[in-house]
């Protein structure tokens, strides 16, 4: 247990509670060391087996039927809005109180953030999203504020009777669920970030879309690669969006672990 400590414990006379606990959170790297030379020794550097893998243990913990790990969060919000077809002359709605990137992803897909404000749960005030909708919105995109999910019955019944999308920017939230549902029922897709200060985060850069959209998912697979269906056949111009196996291989490890 004394390795989970804060590496200044002893110090302080209080204990302080940190921002980030990555050294101590990590002090078994070696195990993940040993996992990382097989990549090495196969070479196995793009969309290697521990994505897959890691793909297949992330739709489990999100109860989703498809998870595209990608590069990162804020692409995972992108790319949700570029396969949904959201762009010049959309609106989107989301809060003004979020991350920079939830806000950022909306622009450039090329449409119009629409706020509505948050309530004193730090969520959006689902009673104001109809005043907020015009013949321009296609999408609204609740973020589940600090581990807490937004009223989504209320969300998702607006959705379906405006008819828009919804795309749950679920970046503080993994494997949370509302009414003892995952959230991936509410909606179009839930986007995460696997970034080192989320609570399951990698090395660096990693995120995922999750959703029980076959044909939404099938069109995420190939964006985030460039389009490819194969390695010689383009099926759409797209990105380059890749979850990193030596981050799904430290992802794997976390998810085998907790
Ligand atoms: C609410 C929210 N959305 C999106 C992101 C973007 O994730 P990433 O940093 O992995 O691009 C973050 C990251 O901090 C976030 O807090």
């Amino acid at each position: 247990m004394k390795n989970f400590l804060p590496t200044d414990y002893k110090k302080n006379e209080k204990l302080k509670i940190n921002h980030s606990y990555l050294v101590e959170q990590f002090f078994d790297y070696s195990k993940i060391f040993k996992e990382l030379e097989k990549v090495v020794k196969k070479g196995d550097y793009t969309l290697g087996k521990a994505v897959d893998e890691c793909e297949k243990n992330f739709a489990k913990r999100t109860g989703a039927k498809y998870a595209i790990s990608v590069g990162n969060g804020t692409d995972a919000l992108l790319l949700t809005l570029k396969a949904l077809d959201i762009g010049a002359g959309d609106e989107v709605i989301t809060v003004p109180y979020t991350f920079i990137a939830t806000v950022g992803s909306i622009v450039t897909a090329g449409a119009k953030p629409v706020f509505v404000d948050i309530k004193e749960d730090y969520n959006i005030d689902e009673n104001q999203i109809i005043n907020a909708i015009t013949k321009k919105t296609k999408a609204i995109m609740p973020v589940h504020w600090a581990g807490r999910p937004c009223e989504m019955e209320k969300i998702y019944s607006i959705a379906k009777k405006y008819k828009l999308h919804v795309v749950q920017d679920s970046a503080h939230v993994i494997g949370a669920r509302y009414k003892k549902k995952h959230l991936v029922n509410f909606g179009d897709a839930c986007t995460y970030s696997m970034h080192p200060l989320k609570n399951l985060n990698v090395w660096g850069d990693g995120g995922f879309i999750v959703t029980n959209k076959k044909k939404l998912a099938n069109k995420l697979y190939l964006i985030r690669n460039h389009g490819l269906k194969d390695r010689n056949t383009c099926k759409v111009f797209g990105y380059n969006s890749r979850l990193d196996t030596i981050q799904a291989t430290v992802a794997n490890y976390k998810m085998k672990k907790n």
